[in-house]
């Protein structure tokens, strides 16, 4: 009954609505597809008209291109009036098809459009508007506002002519174009609009407006009428306020890039049932390749990094030939120019050349990322340039081969802030061009969307073509952001200001991203997982060995350098001794951890004398003194804790079953000892209810003797081993002491948890 109800209605509203569906029963017969012929203007193959073609091929459309190689002289259509050129193109296409009544011609943009639909679907939506020809229509009037009044009124739909998109028979569509005598850069759009807006002319080249978007999609002014309808093979575009499928979607003005990423899925290049359908076109097998490509490698330290040397090592065990791989270096930090030296001295001649370029040089960030890309593009035999900033701590040793592979013009492995939804890329950009959040956003950097995606803007790293750099991005001073383009700087401003700047926004910085140039498509892709990017926020550098400090900002990374790698064998594998009773002896501190803990507190040097005065205790006397220096003494008391939290209190649970620890504890301190000071301690209880002790360096190679032994049990352990920890009863049954080292410095970290 309601349907009834909403279509006796419907004809009460329009009286075409009631014509067009009584007449549906005595339909003319269908128009073959092979009458239907697309014409599109297209100067050069950019990305855009590629990706035309493809979903044009996909549907079978027949598309005679005009103009390919033809000097463009339209203008710059979309800023300012043009696109005369394709008139005139036109026009000589039609004399020769004009005797073809039966012949329904399509005349379409390629550039920023796509198709969602196929032949038959556009001959029968033609068909149903029962004209000669029908013309794309859109809410905004262009170029000229003054010609509003003249346009019939509607009474809904959109009201304006577009010429993006045009269908009809081609003697009509000849007659309509044959009357063109202006020049290459004279406006197509007015030339349509002042023939459309003549009452003769439009009554008897029977034309109309596409009101409803029936068949074509206008996207600017339209961005939110559109969704993305998924299907089980294609993925369509929905006009929601007119109820339409839209079958030719057009991103003219300022909808680009809204076109893009409906373009990631329309028609069928993602679905949530087939994932990605063209990730593997055109791929390059670089095992078939003679040789590698050559590529050279911008490094940019443009800030202090926490875990830079390991950055180094990662970049060092990328799977790639290193004799075609040239470095080059910009390194904006003194503090980090040790580490740099460190990894150049061992590594420079791994590379086919390593150059750097220091703080002295004092470049801004925008001429370094300049003239990283000037190494590549000056150097013919220079192939890609993969541009790397010193957060990006890629874990996939394939990914440079695996973008290289991809063979798209500029494309970026997606990485992302552990646990975070902050990411190296932006879904979207608001009409405004600032960072807008895409409705796919979380679903690729969650990887719940796999695929290599179409996007606007991507920063922290990524690998151009040579060639691109030689063409398309020849303008040298591309990055120089902040001078060039004041919108962007402006955002960067905007969000600098917002004090938490990554607290919701998953937009990096903008002023080092990456913005594709006109025409070239920029991909990102989340196919395979790349790496992350740690965070450089909260990087204190006046500690000896920063990274230490790094436990709550960068876990991750904290975790993989200084936790033992046999840590967690702890609990898979049993990995564990007890060579006492109820001494458990475990790896928990990697090398790197013991050495630099070590470093850090000589660094600091103001070991205690193992005095019986101490004011850094309460109550000032220590009854068992050690030589010792506490962790809070070098700002460490906080991280040391959360170490013993995330790190031990497992440990415990597994060997005192039942006992759940606080993981609290105020005596934290490496104690050192060494012949010529204190070289061991008498037999004592700890004021604590389990201890853990921590070797931090080897014996035989840094010292000899030592070791610990228990009273109770007249059990000593003396071959104590780097990076593993006691953890024993403190205040009962364990009387110990330290047994004495006989030569060298032996260090070890102690704390008294839960005192
Ligand atoms: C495509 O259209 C052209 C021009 O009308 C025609 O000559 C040709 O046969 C068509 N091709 C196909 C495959 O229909
Ligand atoms: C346009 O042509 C159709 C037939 O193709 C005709 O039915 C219709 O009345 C014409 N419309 C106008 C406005 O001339
Ligand atoms: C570095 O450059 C900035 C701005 O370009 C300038 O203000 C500053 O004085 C320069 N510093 C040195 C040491 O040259
Ligand atoms: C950085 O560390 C030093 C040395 O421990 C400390 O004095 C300083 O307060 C720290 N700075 C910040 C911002 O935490
Ligand atoms: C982990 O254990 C294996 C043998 O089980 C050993 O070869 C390796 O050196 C250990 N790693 C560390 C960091 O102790
Ligand atoms: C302690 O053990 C050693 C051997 O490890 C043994 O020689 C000694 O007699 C033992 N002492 C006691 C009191 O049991
Ligand atoms: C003490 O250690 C040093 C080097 O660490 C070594 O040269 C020396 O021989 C050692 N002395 C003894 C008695 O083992």
């Amino acid at each position: 009954m309601e349907y009834l109800t909403f279509f006796f209605f419907a004809c009460w509203i329009s009286f075409a609505n009631c014509v067009y569906s009584a007449d549906t029963p005595q339909a003319p017969a269908p128009i073959p597809n092979e009458k239907l012929l697309v014409l599109t203007v297209a100067t050069e193959e950019t990305d855009g008209f590629l990706r035309f073609m493809q979903a044009a091929n996909y549907f079978n459309y027949n598309v005679t291109v005009l103009g390919m190689g033809e000097a463009w002289k339209g203008g710059d259509v979309g800023r300012s009036i043009g696109g005369g050129q394709k008139i005139r193109l036109l026009k000589e296409a039609m004399e020769a098809l004009a005797d073809q009544e039966d012949l329904v011609v399509l005349s379409v943009d390629s550039y920023d459009l796509i198709f969602a639909g196929g032949p038959e679907e556009i001959l029968r939506k033609f068909q149903q508007e029962n004209h000669k020809v029908l013309f794309a229509a859109e809410g905004l009037i262009w170029p000229d506002k003054q010609l509003a009044d003249k346009y019939p009124s509607v009474r809904s739909g959109k009201r304006y002519l577009n010429s993006g998109g045009i269908i009809g028979y081609a003697p009509y569509i000849n007659k309509l174009v044959s009357q063109w005598n202006l020049h290459d850069n004279d406006d197509d759009q007015l030339f349509y609009t002042k023939i459309y807006l003549d009452p003769l002319q439009r009554e008897t080249l029977n034309m109309t407006l596409d009101h409803k978007c029936q068949i074509f999609q206008n996207l600017n002014g339209a961005v939110d009428e559109v969704l993305l309808k998924f299907g089980t093979d294609r993925v369509r575009v929905r006009n929601t306020v007119y109820d339409t499928l839209p079958v030719v979607v057009h991103g003219n003005g300022n909808t680009k890039m809204y076109l893009n990423y409906l373009a990631n899925y329309v028609p069928n290049a993602w679905n949530y049932e087939h994932g990605c359908s063209h990730c593997d076109d055109n791929v390059v097998d670089l095992s078939q390749l003679k040789e590698f490509p050559n590529v050279v490698v911008g490094v940019f330290i443009e800030q202090p990094t926490p875990f830079l040397p390991e950055f180094f090592q990662r970049l060092l065990t990328l799977d790639y030939p290193k004799d075609k791989l040239r470095l080059f270096v910009h390194n904006s930090e003194v503090y980090h120019e040790k580490h740099i030296q460190a990894f150049w001295e061992e590594n420079r001649d791994v590379f086919n050349s390593f150059m750097v370029v220091g703080p002295e040089e004092n470049l801004s960030q925008g001429e370094a990322r300049n003239m990283g890309m000037d190494v590549c593009r000056k150097d013919a035999t220079c192939e890609y340039y993969f541009s790397i900033d010193s957060d990006v701590m890629l874990n996939n040793r394939q990914t440079l081969k695996l973008l290289i592979e991809q063979n798209r013009k500029i494309i970026g492995p997606l990485v992302t802030r552990h646990g975070k939804l902050w990411s190296n890329f932006w879904g979207a950009l608001s009409l405004d061009g600032y960072y807008a959040r895409s409705e796919d956003y979380v679903d690729i950097v969650q990887r719940k969307r796999m695929g290599v995606w179409n996007i606007p803007y991507m920063a922290h790293v990524y690998l151009v073509k040579g060639s691109v750099l030689r063409n398309e991005l020849k303008e040298r001073k591309y990055f120089v952001l902040e001078k060039l383009d004041p919108d962007m700087a402006f955002c960067r401003n905007a969000r600098e200001l917002t004090s938490h700047r990554e607290k919701d926004s998953p937009s990096p910085e903008s002023f080092h991203m990456l913005k594709p140039p006109k025409g070239v498509f920029m991909y990102i892709t989340n196919r395979h997982d790349f790496g992350r990017l740690i965070s450089t926020a909260n990087y204190n550098i006046s500690h000896y060995n920063s990274d230490l400090w790094q436990i709550f900002e960068n876990p991750v990374d904290w975790k993989e350098k200084y936790i033992n790698q046999n840590y967690t064998r702890i609990f898979t594998e049993n990995y564990l001794e007890e060579p006492c009773p109820d001494v458990f002896w475990f790896p928990v501190l990697s090398e790197k951890a013991c050495d630099e803990l070590v470093e850090e507190m000589e660094h600091y040097g103001s070991w205690s004398g193992g005095k019986h005065e101490d004011k850094r205790i309460s109550g000032g006397y220590e009854t068992v003194p050690t030589d010792d220096i506490h962790m809070k003494q070098i700002g460490f008391d906080k991280e040391w804790l959360h170490f013993i939290r995330e790190f031990i209190s497992p440990v415990t649970l597994k060997v005192f079953s039942g006992y759940y620890t606080k993981g609290y504890a105020v005596m934290n301190f490496v104690v050192k000892y060494t012949p010529g000071r204190q070289a061991y301690l008498r037999p004592h209880h700890d004021s604590s209810t389990f201890t853990i002790n921590i070797a931090l360096n080897n014996k035989d190679t840094d010292f000899q003797g030592g070791g610990c032994r228990f009273h109770r049990y007249n059990c000593s352990i003396e071959s104590p081993r780097k990076g593993w920890s006691f953890m024993h009863p403190g205040r009962l049954t364990h009387l110990h002491e330290g047994l004495p080292t006989t030569n060298g410095t032996r260090y070890i970290a102690v704390s008294f948890i839960d005192p």
